[in-house]
């Protein structure tokens, strides 16, 4: 019998690129497959709601690791994956982005000398204090097969020295999930549920540990947004890591920056789409942001995916007070600039990357 693939998923950005592969491969019927959740998010809000409006089914292994250092959780996964590979050992493992469970998992099935494939290989902030830079180079380099969403990422793994014949570009497989999803989305008016009118506000997110981890910096960050919600009010959906630092400071919330839960994904699309302005420090975001048409202030010092910046409509502006503050008035004067389609962001990248795979294990390409 044909060993089935794992497809590996374990943070909330993954359960968005897991899906379309799982659509495809369930309608062609061609490879067998398995999702394997790692655990590293575990919150219904981080990850059984992914599963429930993307309509995935259930993971068939949860290694449950939850959370720690990110030395601690990554080992944690590598051994009980190890374990999983030794007990039902797969034909490949699929890993998708740039987590720590894509690290984890991407190293045990090398060193088992199973085949391992990259979906959204190649990308580079070349920022290595970010842990998600180390977790994309240590996969790169162990990949078999690497599926690269777009150009920057070609050049970059030619520039590593990557065979070109590993290498594919295949497009942006989260945009698949938007593109299917964003109608369902549309009618869930969750602008006006949270009480904001559509057209008429900032959805603001923030998670990454360069903004949320020092308390001042935080804290100045915060007190930016307040300061700009006297304009428009801001939808704030909050990461459960930011929700303690938030805590740890005793910051008050102010009556404009509306503080609410993580929302799940159908919210999130629709919450993107009916906003004056995004600012954000997620990367999946930046990309949704571009697909959608909406103006995205960038909140890092750099990007992994630059075609947000040069056809899309993010802009970086890390966390300079003056930076944003320009920057968010050009959106609300109309004077931003509009952005423009991203070659293979199209909605059919599981059909490419269900192509690759095909030719993997049954030709061994
Ligand atoms: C992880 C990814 C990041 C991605 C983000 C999306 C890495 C290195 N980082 O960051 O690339 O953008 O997911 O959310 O893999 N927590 C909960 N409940 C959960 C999950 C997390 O309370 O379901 C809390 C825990 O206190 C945990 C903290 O959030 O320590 C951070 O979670 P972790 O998975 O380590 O990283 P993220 O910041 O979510």
């Amino acid at each position: 019998m044909t060993k089935p693939i794992y497809l590996v998923a374990g943070a909330r950005p993954n359960f968005i690129k897991l899906a379309p592969l799982v659509w495809v491969l369930q309608s062609r019927q061609s490879l067998p497959f398995q999702i394997v959740h790692t655990g590293q998010h575990y919150d219904r809000a981080m990850s059984q709601s992914f599963f429930d409006v993307l309509n995935i089914p259930e993971p068939e292994i949860n290694l449950e690791v939850g959370s720690g250092t990110q030395s601690f959780q990554t080992a944690r996964i590598l051994e009980r994956f190890d374990g999983l590979l030794n007990d039902a050992p797969p034909g490949a493992v699929v890993v998708f982005g740039d987590v720590n469970s894509t690290l984890a998992c991407s190293l045990a099935a090398a060193k088992r000398q199973i085949r391992v494939v990259h979906v959204e290989a190649g990308l580079r902030s070349f920022d290595r204090s970010m842990p998600e830079e180390i977790n994309r180079l240590v996969t790169d380099a162990l990949s078999d097969l690497l599926l690269v969403s777009e150009n920057s990422g070609m050049l970059h793994l030619q520039r590593e020295g990557i065979p070109a014949e590993k290498v594919r570009l295949v497009g942006n497989i989260m945009i698949d999930s938007l593109v299917r999803m964003l109608p369902k989305a549309l009618e869930r008016q969750s602008a006006l549920h949270l009480g904001v009118e559509p057209g008429n506000y900032a959805l603001l997110t923030l998670h990454r540990p360069s903004n949320v981890d020092d308390p001042a910096r935080l804290s100045r960050l915060l007190n930016l947004f307040a300061d700009l919600s006297q304009k428009i009010p801001f939808v704030f959906p909050v990461h459960p890591r930011t929700k303690k630092q938030i805590e740890s400071i005793g910051y008050t919330p102010s009556a404009n920056l509306h503080m609410v839960e993580p929302v799940d994904y159908l919210d999130s699309l629709c919450l993107q789409k009916q906003s004056k302005l995004v600012l954000t420090d997620s990367g999946g975001i930046q990309e949704e942001t571009s697909c959608l048409g909406i103006p995205c202030l960038t909140l890092r010092q750099n990007t992994e995916r630059p075609v947000t910046v040069e056809l899309g409509t993010s802009t970086i502006v890390g966390n300079d007070e003056n930076l944003i503050r320009t920057t968010f008035e050009q959106v609300l004067s109309g004077q931003y600039k509009q952005g423009q389609p991203i070659p293979l962001w199209d909605g059919h990248t599981a059909e490419r990357v269900a192509d690759s795979l095909e030719n993997l294990m049954l030709q061994g390409l």
